[in-house]
């Protein structure tokens, strides 16, 4: 292949079989309906070489002041000529003045500090087949509940406490394509846990709760209804829910590094906390 002219465009549907022949080639599972899913939340740029995608990355907004970049691969003949700065560079572009987050991995760390961004923390990716539960697993089903439409408001209030990001189009399309589960106490949700296809088998994330027993309740329910599936947790180290995955099955199979740029201001954090990610692209 010669030194054939590169552009760099908008991504939209045509662009989707392309991607995620990159991100296999990568070794990310990342399935069609994935990449779709964040594309629909997001302002998209690929680099394409003719008619074949060698770039990605997308900028998804969470309200005015908020965003993440995510889905940042350059295939990798094409690596260390400029290409993940020029997709960068576009993706920051559409951020504006907003905050931006993203989980970086070991590759991408770099050109990332060159943008700007700082660590604020490690998460760590686990998964696989879960052990059994006990029989009391499930000791707080009154307290859990699966959500229905009516829990919306409560469950967007509590993510955007735990996040310090309005992610409303996200919960939408969460509670589309999977189930979500709730935790009620003295009447009141102070917790959700969401579960979606992905990639491999299936995802639980985000999962927010005041305590990290909470935390696993939700967890455990949701494990309990999908006995024998392949399962995805990515957790911030600082949560401390890695040993119980880990004594659950879901094995630490590496993860990334969380960082941020222009950050802004303080931002009312209440109790509610994020114990899982959406996943590393949507935080
Ligand atoms: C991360 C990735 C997108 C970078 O793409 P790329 O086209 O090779 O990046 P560039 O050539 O634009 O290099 C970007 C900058 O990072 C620097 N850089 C890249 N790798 C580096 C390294 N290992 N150490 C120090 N600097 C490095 C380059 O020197 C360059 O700096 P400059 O613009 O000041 O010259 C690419 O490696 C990739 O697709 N990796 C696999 C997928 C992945 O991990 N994506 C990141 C997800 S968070």
């Amino acid at each position: 292949m010669g030194q054939e002219t590169i552009d760099l465009v908008a991504f939209d549907e045509r662009h989707l079989d392309g991607a995620v022949l990159l991100s296999r080639e990568t070794g990310w599972p990342h399935r069609r309906e994935d990449w779709a899913m964040v594309l629909a939340l997001s302002h998209g740029f690929v680099a394409l070489q003719g008619d074949v995608v060698v770039g990605t990355a997308m900028l998804t907004p969470f309200g005015d002041d908020c965003a993440t970049v995510n889905m940042v691969i350059v295939a990798a003949s094409m690596r260390g000529r400029g290409l993940g700065r020029k997709l960068m560079d576009a993706a920051l572009q559409a951020c504006g003045a907003r905050e931006c987050r993203l989980t970086a991995t070991a590759d991408g760390l770099p050109l990332y500090e060159k943008l700007g961004f700082s660590a604020t923390h490690e998460i760590r990716q686990h998964q696989g087949i879960v052990t059994p539960l006990p029989a009391d697993a499930a000791q707080d089903a009154l307290k859990l509940d699966w959500a229905g439409p009516e829990s919306f408001p409560a469950v967007a209030a509590l993510d955007l406490q735990a996040l310090g990001m309005d992610r409303r189009p996200l919960l939408r399309l969460l509670t589309e394509a999977g189930r979500m589960v709730i935790h009620r106490e003295a009447g009141r949700i102070v917790g959700y846990a969401a579960m979606r296809r992905f990639g491999r088998g299936e995802v639980i994330g985000p999962v927010v709760a005041n305590t990290l027993d909470q935390a696993q309740s939700l967890l455990s329910f949701l494990i309990a209804s999908r006995p024998g599936a392949f399962l995805r947790v990515d957790t911030a180290e600082w949560q401390q829910l890695s040993p119980w995955l880990s004594a659950h099955g879901l094995v630490s199979v590496g993860g990334g590094i969380a960082m941020r740029r222009n950050v802004i201001g303080t931002r009312p954090l209440g109790p509610a906390k994020p114990f899982a990610l959406a996943s590393q692209a949507l935080g």
